[in-house]
């Protein structure tokens, strides 16, 4: 396994197993499974309502957790009665009955343990500037060893720099061949954040893979070339970009594909011929339509 290592110095493996959706009867098994393979870094989140399914699952298989890293986030779901829903106009349910500090301890109660690696907030909210403070509270305490956010945008990392003095170690963010986000990874490596793709395969909030990407007739050549899958040499192509990545699944051909990204190397030329697929489609929420909660002066960036 490669590792990355953050601004903070504390190393993170470069591939990990994302959990959102997993059924809960296969989640076991296929932490297992994954362990088995060499995967040492698990993704989850309080909205995944699977944290106390994974502390379960590594217990029962026998896997200490030291020996793991643990992603987890905090999510407004956490904080209100209702489904909390910030789309493009509204934001419904505001009646918060739970303050930050205690969603975040939820994620700690739920995975059975005393400290997490990484705690990102789960989205640029309104108020995930509150909850990046709470965190920073965590962090400051020895809690949690990196905090960091996903989806943001510059905007929304600027002003960061008013509540915390702490940069966000990592910025989960949906990268894919079609949704290349240039910019973005430069903005973020300038100032030492490291990127984590998410969502590169898939369709949002589904367990249904998209077939554009992952029968990518541009790809595929190039996959046959070394003897490789199409989700393999995108995989690749991220890892040679020095980014995190988190793909999920719980077929254990999938699960061991996933990992073996080390035996092989893209050139300057297919890396560019992927870069060229970009359309700047996102399938998962559009952050640029989440600037509501920012200081006006924020909210006047006119893009890159
Ligand atoms: N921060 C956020 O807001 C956020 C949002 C979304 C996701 N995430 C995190 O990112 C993780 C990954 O994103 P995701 O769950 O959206 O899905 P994803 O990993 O992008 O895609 C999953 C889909 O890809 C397929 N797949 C995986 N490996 C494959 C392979 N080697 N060959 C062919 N198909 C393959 C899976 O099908 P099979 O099951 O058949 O393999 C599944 O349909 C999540 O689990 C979660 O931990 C974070």
């Amino acid at each position: 396994m490669e590792y990355i290592t953050l601004n903070n110095g504390v190393r993170m493996p470069q591939v990990g197993l994302g959990t959102f959706l997993i059924p809960k009867e296969n989640l076991s098994r296929t932490i297992a499974q994954a362990y088995e393979m060499g995967y040492r870094q698990f993704d989850t989140a309080w909205r995944y309502h699977n944290e106390a399914d994974i502390a379960r699952a590594l217990k029962s298989n026998g896997i200490k957790r030291e020996d793991v890293f643990i992603t987890t986030k905090v999510n407004a779901d956490a904080l209100y009665y209702f489904g909390y829903w910030y789309g493009k106009h509204s934001i419904i349910n505001v009646r918060s009955f739970k303050p930050v500090s205690k969603a975040i301890q939820e994620s700690f109660d739920n995975l059975a343990t005393d400290y997490i690696d990484l705690f990102l907030v789960h989205w640029p909210w309104p108020i995930y500037r509150k909850m990046y403070k709470q965190l920073t509270k965590f962090y400051k305490e020895g809690r949690i060893r990196a905090i960091g956010v996903c989806s943001c945008l510059p905007p929304h990392l600027e002003a960061l720099k008013e509540i915390s003095d702490v940069v966000p170690a990592v910025n989960q963010f949906e990268i894919s061949p079609l949704n290349t986000q240039k910019e973005l990874i430069k903005y973020c490596e300038d100032r030492g954040i490291q990127v984590e793709a998410m969502s590169t395969f898939s369709h949002f909030r589904s367990n249904m893979p998209r077939n554009e990407i992952l029968e990518n007739v541009v790809i595929q050549p190039i996959a046959e070339k070394y003897k490789k899958s199409v989700a393999q040499v995108i995989l690749r192509w991220l890892i040679q970009q020095k980014i995190i990545v988190i793909p999920k699944t719980w077929n254990d051909i999938h699960l061991k594909e996933n990992i073996s990204l080390f035996d092989f190397a893209l050139t300057d030329e297919e890396m560019i011929i992927i870069d060229s697929l970009d359309q700047g489609k996102f399938l998962n929420y559009n952050p640029y339509n989440a600037f509501r909660g920012l200081p006006k002066k924020y909210k006047d960036w006119k893009g890159f």
